[in-house]
């Protein structure tokens, strides 16, 4: 099994599978597409997960998306060419999961969807372009509420195909969240516990477009100036935005803590002790809910309703003016259950997958060396 990993949310969502893929003692290649490649948005995250120093990494970088989908087709398909795999697996609604999946489906290697079914029905985000097209080109469907499942219903997929597994990125959350309490990180950063909104936004249609970056920036000062703590690691993409504008110091003028990304467990910490959340990120509107915490996110949709309907989540529409209404709870938060959502997902994932994959000889024992 080839496992495939290129972005940030990437990485949380795969290491529990590579690890319960290992555990069952199937032969796994990790392979890193480089995405995601600088220090604090790759390289800090995989040291906090553990993850293993990827087999291949095809240091594909940053482009505009052909540049970056094509070279990555590319350079995977060498790899699958090599190697051989009897499947590829793949995670989310980036643009290394649709490049590796259509590189290694056009070999006709099988590909496992991890995270499939998400829609969120607005065709101009390039995530659900990648969803939609990655799952048309899976064999097997791995998904993590149900309306995913519906969603795969309605357009037609062979149910067979689909396996209701929960949320590998909440296996991560669960298995590190001791650790990232312990870290107290809102101490570090000269908060009191509850009573901060940490912030992260990325969406091109919140910071790509200058007025409505603009609207947002102006809202951030505004809550800061009503003396509510905001935390703010900002992505590379919001970064280069905020800076060639001047608004960078603008927010720091204005008392926003403004920093690099942060690895996970630093992160983490942050969430879990946030009073609220404001975000675009998907991963963090799932990881929100399942520690409970207020999230208010920056959009006009989410793919992923069940963090509204069992969830902490509430939808604040697109206009920067929302943000005003965000406070930090001050109080300790209530953490939600979503069934499956409960830390064993990668193990159900290498269940399926191995099944899928082990050589069968029905009434023999199998000898594995007669075939090497
Ligand atoms: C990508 C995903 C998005 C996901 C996000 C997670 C696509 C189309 N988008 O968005 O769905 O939510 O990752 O964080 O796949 N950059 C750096 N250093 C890095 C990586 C990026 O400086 O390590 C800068 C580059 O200027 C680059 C820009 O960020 O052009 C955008 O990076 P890219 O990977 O294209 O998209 P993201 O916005 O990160
Ligand atoms: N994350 C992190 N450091 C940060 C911001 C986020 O480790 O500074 C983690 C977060 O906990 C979650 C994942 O990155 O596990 C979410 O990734 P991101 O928001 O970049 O992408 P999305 O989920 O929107 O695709």
């Amino acid at each position: 099994v080839v496992t495939v990993v290129g972005t940030r949310p990437n990485f949380v969502k795969m290491m529990p599978v590579i690890d319960a893929l290992k555990l069952a003692g199937i032969d796994q290649l990790v392979v890193h597409t480089g995405q995601h490649y600088d220090q604090k948005m790759s390289g800090d995250v995989l040291a906090d997960l553990g993850f293993p120093d990827p087999d291949i990494h095809l240091g594909i970088g940053s482009g505009t998306h052909a540049e970056q989908t094509g070279r990555t087709m590319i350079g995977f398909e060498s790899v699958v060419l090599r190697r051989r795999p009897e499947m590829v697996v793949v995670a989310g609604d980036v643009s290394a999961t649709l490049a590796c999946a259509l590189a290694a489906a056009k070999l006709g290697v099988r590909v496992a969807h991890v995270e499939s079914g998400l829609r969120s029905g607005d065709w101009s985000m390039p995530e659900e372009v990648n969803r939609v097209l990655t799952d048309r080109l899976s064999t097997l469907l791995f998904t993590h509420s149900p309306e995913a499942e519906v969603n795969l219903r309605s357009e037609g997929v062979d149910i067979e195909r689909v396996h209701h597994v929960g949320n590998s990125m909440i296996d991560s959350l669960k298995r590190l969240l001791p650790d990232a309490l312990e870290r107290t990180m809102w101490r570090r950063v000269g908060c009191e516990r509850h009573q901060y909104v940490l912030v992260t936004l990325h969406r091109p249609s919140n910071v790509d477009d200058g007025a409505q970056l603009q609207g947002i920036v102006t809202s951030l000062i505004q809550l800061a100036g009503q003396a509510i703590p905001i935390v703010f690691p900002i992505h590379p993409r919001t970064r280069t935005a905020l800076a060639q504008s001047g608004s960078l110091e603008r927010l720091v003028r204005a008392g926003v803590r403004c920093s690099e990304p942060l690895g996970y467990l630093d992160f983490l910490s942050l969430e879990a002790g946030a009073g609220a959340i404001l975000t675009d990120s998907g991963g963090v509107q799932e990881e929100s809910t399942a520690l409970g915490v207020r999230c208010y996110t920056l959009r006009s949709n989410t793919e992923r309703p069940v963090t509204i309907a069992l969830g902490t989540n509430t939808l604040l529409g697109d206009s920067p003016q929302a943000i005003l209404q965000v406070r930090p709870s001050g109080l300790p938060p209530v953490p939600r259950s979503v069934p499956l959502w409960d830390g064993k997902s990668g193990t159900r994932i290498a269940a399926v997958i191995g099944e899928a994959v082990r050589p069968r000889v029905v009434g023999l024992e199998f000898d594995r060396s007669a075939v090497a």
